[in-house]
């Protein structure tokens, strides 16, 4: 099995660090390979996405993927911005498929800035759709009008085929878990969302098992802070899914905690911590590994065929944090305050 690492920029290289380390104490016939992307592409090949890089993802059975960005590039031309490098991989991978489980463990209740009983023992799953919407509609630009006066331009746009096909990937997997659906849109005001609504419909009549509903985005937003147990799986776009995504992610204690799954049409995918590079503490020691070791799992599972070891790192995690270890991001009183490193030795050792 071959796996392309992707550190990219700032904590990026720490986090894929301990990942790596927690893959191959699983003893399993894994052959990594790893490439510059992001800012690290830009430095390396003045891109990026270095073509050599876009090769090897391509190649691989699955990519592990740590974070890119950081503010010295943030004056570069947008095509060559660090963003750009990730935005292009998912889309020529035709990675549409993005699952952000937003699990909290026991022993993390106390980390989140809700009350512990309102997120105990929460499980959701968001499923964003992430090859289309926004991010990447055309046209899109900043132009000068004839009055002198500049204007930026992106265009929401989706279609039914896309609409579809994600939507199916969240039937199928609510099918496989609670078995309801949110459907959440802004079809009171965007047409574009307007048809989404009456896709996933559409769809919804193959799945009479699941029960399917409808939330606008602004509501959706509201409904994650004050109950967000309501929810089993949440379905939305790009542009939606981004925000909702990182908002779910606090519910758990820290965005430090949540692993993500990019998948193709054929299971393929890209594994990532949904937390960015984090310019602030690169280099420390102090990133929270968990949510890149948590996307190994997820690798092993969707990818890889490997559920078992899936479920021994998951184990591990689990293990270390009841153990009272914690990085600075989820730290609470009487716990041990540990770095990346101390951390990601904490779960070898649990495995
Ligand atoms: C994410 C990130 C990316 C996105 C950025 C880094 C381009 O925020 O994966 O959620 O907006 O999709
Ligand atoms: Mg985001």
């Amino acid at each position: 099995m071959k796996i392309a690492v992707l550190p990219g920029d700032g904590i990026g290289k720490e986090i894929v660090a301990q990942a790596v380390r927690v893959l191959r104490r699983l003893g399993l016939p894994l052959e990594l390979a790893e490439a510059p992307v992001g800012g690290a592409g830009y430095e390396a090949a003045g891109d990026p996405l270095p073509a050599a890089t876009l090769v090897l993802a391509r190649e691989a059975d699955a990519i592990l993927f740590g974070a890119i960005g950081g503010p010295q590039y943030d004056a570069l031309p947008r095509d060559q911005r660090p963003e750009r490098g990730l935005l292009r991989l998912r889309k020529e991978l035709g990675l549409f498929a993005n699952l952000r489980p937003a699990q909290v463990f026991a022993d993390l209740a106390q980390a989140s800035s809700l009350r512990p009983e309102l997120v105990a023992g929460l499980d959701v799953l968001i499923v964003r759709e992430l090859t289309g919407d926004i991010y990447f509609g055309e046209p899109r630009g900043i132009t000068t009008l004839a009055n002198g006066e500049r204007e930026g331009v992106n265009t929401m746009r989706y279609r039914e085929s896309e609409i579809r096909r994600i939507a199916r990937v969240a039937f199928e997997a609510a099918r496989r878990r609670g078995k309801r659906l949110c459907s959440v849109d802004k079809a009171n005001v965007l047409e574009t969302t307007e048809l989404w609504r009456q896709v996933v419909s559409e769809l919804g009549k193959d799945y009479a098992d699941v029960q399917l509903s409808h939330m606008y985005v602004d509501n959706c937003a509201m409904q994650l802070v004050r109950n967000p147990k309501q929810f089993d799986v949440i379905v939305t776009g790009n542009l939606f899914g981004d925000i909702l995504s990182d908002e779910a992610s606090m519910l758990t204690g820290s965005i430090g905690m949540l692993p993500s799954a990019s998948l193709d049409e054929r299971g393929k995918g890209l594994y990532e911590p949904i937390h960015g590079s984090a310019p602030d503490i690169a280099g420390k020691g102090l990133a929270n590994p968990l949510a890149t070791i948590l996307s190994a799992a997820m690798m092993l599972r969707y990818s890889l065929g490997h559920v078992a070891e899936a479920d021994r790192i998951e184990g591990a995690v689990r293990k270390v944090l009841r153990q009272g270890l914690r990085t600075a991001d989820i730290y609470t009183d009487g716990c041990r305050k540990v770095g990346t490193q101390e951390m990601g030795d904490a779960v070898v050792a649990a495995l």
